[in-house]
């Protein structure tokens, strides 16, 4: 549960190329897409884990900022 002690945590995404995929899969038992969102390049999306959003998919070039470190999602 999300409260000031303990807040959700946050990613952030930046686009290498245009097209980049940012999808929203959900919270619960049931684990689907419930948002894609197309970023060009050079835009950001800063995004949260939230009470609906329990996993981030990435598709394309881009860089992805976390907690846990930067990942560089480049080489396809
Ligand atoms: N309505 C979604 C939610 O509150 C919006 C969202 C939050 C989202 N984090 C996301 C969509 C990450 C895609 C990826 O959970």
């Amino acid at each position: 549960m999300s409260d000031t002690n303990n807040p959700r945590d946050y990613v952030v995404i930046k686009a290498l190329e245009d097209g980049v995929q940012v999808i929203g899969l959900t919270r619960g038992t049931d684990t689907r897409f419930h948002h894609s969102e197309k970023l060009d390049k050079g835009e950001i999306m800063v995004a949260q884990f939230t009470e609906h959003t329990s996993a981030v998919k990435l598709r394309g070039k881009a860089i992805m900022q976390t907690s846990y470190g930067e990942i560089r999602n480049d080489d396809q």
